[in-house]
């Protein structure tokens, strides 16, 4: 693509505006600025610097370990590839369940680090969160339903409102959960690993758009990993599709490297020097 024919940078405006005019948005993860090139290269709208990094990245069961640091050495990555796509910094556990005040101080670091809108799990017990950081002129995208650094409440990476009741991750719950964000003055909602059917009805219920993941196609965007989206991971998931095989294709170019290394056949005189 010729720098012309790039389109107009995507800012937290145009969140609303998609969503009135109806037009899908796309959000893939990245974390560094390799991966934050060749997805921004590839059209993407937004780039998630995601807390799923702990899981990805550092190889951890959960996300629970990611620090603040972490996330903004990350976004500092993203960032400085100045890409086209959003950039939506995400606050790490810990960094904003004590108090608002330490909402408004982690996102801040997260802001100055370069993300434009920062994303926090959960849905009434944040609310006074989002509402502090919309205070503070920060942007918000709000995350409930499967909320991964719910881990240990959930009993894993279960798929939530399934099931009626007053307990957390019913269907009542996520929708008073979508209502408190939305009110709370979030810009958008990502909606993870529910029943498509309350996707759907969260997303006709609030006026924030909504990015989905595990939620079904009536969501307002759609968020993947970038690991899965690409095939980079060892692991698969029912809710999300391998774009590509890049596990395997990394895998045979490195096996063919030990190969030519072992027999002599690299480096060749083409790569050599006299
Ligand atoms: O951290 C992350 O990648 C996320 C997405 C799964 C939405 O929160």
């Amino acid at each position: 693509m010729t720098p012309n024919s790039r389109p107009p940078k995507f800012t937290v405006p145009m969140l609303a505006e998609r969503h009135r005019n109806k037009i899908p948005m796309s959000m893939v993860t990245a974390y560094d600025a390799t991966f934050a090139s060749i997805v921004d290269e590839a059209g993407v709208d937004m780039i998630l610097v995601g807390d799923s990094v702990g899981t990805v990245m550092q190889g951890n069961k959960t996300t629970l370990g990611v620090s603040l640091e972490h996330m903004e050495y990350h976004v500092q990555m993203v960032a400085a590839v100045k890409p086209r796509a959003l950039i939506v910094g995400d606050l790490p556990f810990g960094s904003y369940q004590a108090s608002t005040e330490d909402a408004v101080r982690s996102a801040i670091r997260l802001i100055k680090a370069g993300a434009e809108i920062v994303k926090l799990e959960g849905g009434v017990h944040v609310a006074d969160r989002i509402a502090a950081l919309a205070h503070a002129d920060i942007p918000v995208m709000g995350h409930i339903g499967l909320t991964p650094q719910s881990y240990h409440r959930m009993g894993g990476n279960k798929i939530q409102g399934r099931s009626s009741g007053d307990s957390a991750g019913t269907k009542e719950r996520l929708l008073e959960d979508a209502h408190a964000v939305d009110a709370s003055g979030a810009s958008a909602l990502v909606i993870e690993g529910v029943p498509q059917t309350l996707a759907k009805e969260i997303t006709e219920k609030v006026s924030c758009p909504t990015i989905g993941i595990g939620a079904g196609v009536h969501c307002s965007g759609q968020v993947l990993v970038m690991h899965d989206l690409l095939g980079l991971s060892a692991r698969t998931f029912s809710f999300a599709r391998a774009y590509a095989q890049m596990r395997t294709t990394a895998v045979d170019a490195v096996r063919q490297y030990v190969h030519e290394v072992n027999t002599g056949a690299w480096p060749d005189d083409e790569h050599s020097f006299d």
